[in-house]
C-alpha cells in the first residue's frame, strides 16, 4: 500500500516506521524540519521518503491523521483535495494543554474530522496504545497471543485495508462498529494514557479483549 503519514511525531513517526518494514510505501510528512522528515525515512531502512501533506496525499491508499487536534485544519488544508481517501485517525480531540476531551458525548474526534472530509472514508484506530509500546508489539508480532486492537469506522472497505495495517503492526483488530463508536473508544484512551503515564508499570503497555463461552 502506499500511505502517507501527516504528522511524523511520536505516533506518525512510529507508525509510519513499522508500516514501510513491513512492506508499504511510506511518505513521511508534516513535521517543523524537514531534515526530522528525511531521517525518518532514511532510519526506516525501506521504501520510505519525505514529502509535504500534499505530496503523502497523492497517490496515498491510506492516509495517517497523527497531529494534535489544534492542527487537524492545517494540515489538512495542506493535504489538498482527500475525496475518496482512507483516512486512519490515532488523533484525539484534545485541549491545548492535553488534559481534556474537548468533543465528547454527542460526537466524537473521529466523528469531526469526517465532517470536515466528507469525501473521504475516516477509520479510527490506533490511538488506544501509547506510542511507546508500538515497536515492541511490532517485535512480537509473531507471538500467538496478539494485543487487541479496537477500531471504528463507516464505510467496510477502508475498514477492511485498516484492520490489514492493524495486522501488520502486530495488533489482533477488533472491529467496534461505525464510526459514532469514537465517542466510547476515544474516552477509553485516556484511562489508557493515565495507566500509561500514570501507573508503576511504565508506558509500554497494550490490552486484549478475551471473549469466553457463555
Ligand atoms: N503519543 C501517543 O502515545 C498518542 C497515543 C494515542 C493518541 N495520540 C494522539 O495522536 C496524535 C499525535 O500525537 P503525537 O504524540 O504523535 O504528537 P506529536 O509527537 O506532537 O506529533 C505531531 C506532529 O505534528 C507536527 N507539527 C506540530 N505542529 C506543526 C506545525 N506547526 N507545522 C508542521 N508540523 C507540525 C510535529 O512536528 P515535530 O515533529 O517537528 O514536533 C509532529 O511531527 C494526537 O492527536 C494525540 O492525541 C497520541
Amino acid at each position: 500500500m502506499r500511505i502517507g503519514i501527516l504528522g511524523s511525531g511520536l505516533m506518525g513517526g512510529k507508525l509510519g516506521t513499522i508500516f514501510a518494514r513491513a512492506g508499504h510505501d511510506v511518505v513521511f510528512s508534516y513535521a517543523r524540519s524537514v531534515k526530522k522528515l528525511e531521517r525518518l525515512a532514511r532510519d526506516t531502512g525501506a521504501e520510505a521518503r519525505a514529502g509535504t501533506p500534499r505530496e503523502a496525499a497523492e497517490g496515498a491508499d491510506v492516509l495517517l491523521l497523527a497531529v494534535h487536534w489544534s492542527r487537524v485544519d492545517d494540515v489538512l488544508g495542506k493535504a489538498g483535495d482527500l475525496s475518496g481517501k482512507i483516512i486512519l485517525t490515532c488523533s484525539l480531540p484534545m485541549n491545548a494543554d492535553d488534559t481534556a476531551l474537548v468533543v465528547g458525548h454527542t460526537s466524537s474526534g473521529a466523528e469531526e474530522l469526517a465532517r470536515k472530509t466528507p469525501r473521504a472514508h475516516v477509520v479510527s484506530a490506533f490511538g488506544t496504545v501509547p506510542s511507546e509500546v508500538l515497536f515492541s508489539v511490532f517485535g512480537s508480532r509473531e507471538d500467538e497471543r496478539r494485543p487487541s486492537l479496537v477500531y471504528c469506522g463507516d464505510d467496510e472497505h477502508a475498514k477492511e485495508v485498516v484492520a490489514e495495517l492493524i495486522r501488520d503492526v502486530g495488533f489482533d483488530p477488533v472491529d467496534a462498529g461505525p464510526l459514532t463508536i469514537a465517542r466510547y473508544i476515544e474516552p477509553f484512551t485516556l484511562l489508557m494514557g493515565q495507566l500509561a503515564y500514570e501507573g508503576d508499570g511504565g508506558p509500554a503497555l497494550a490490552y486484549r479483549i478475551e471473549r469466553f463461552a457463555d
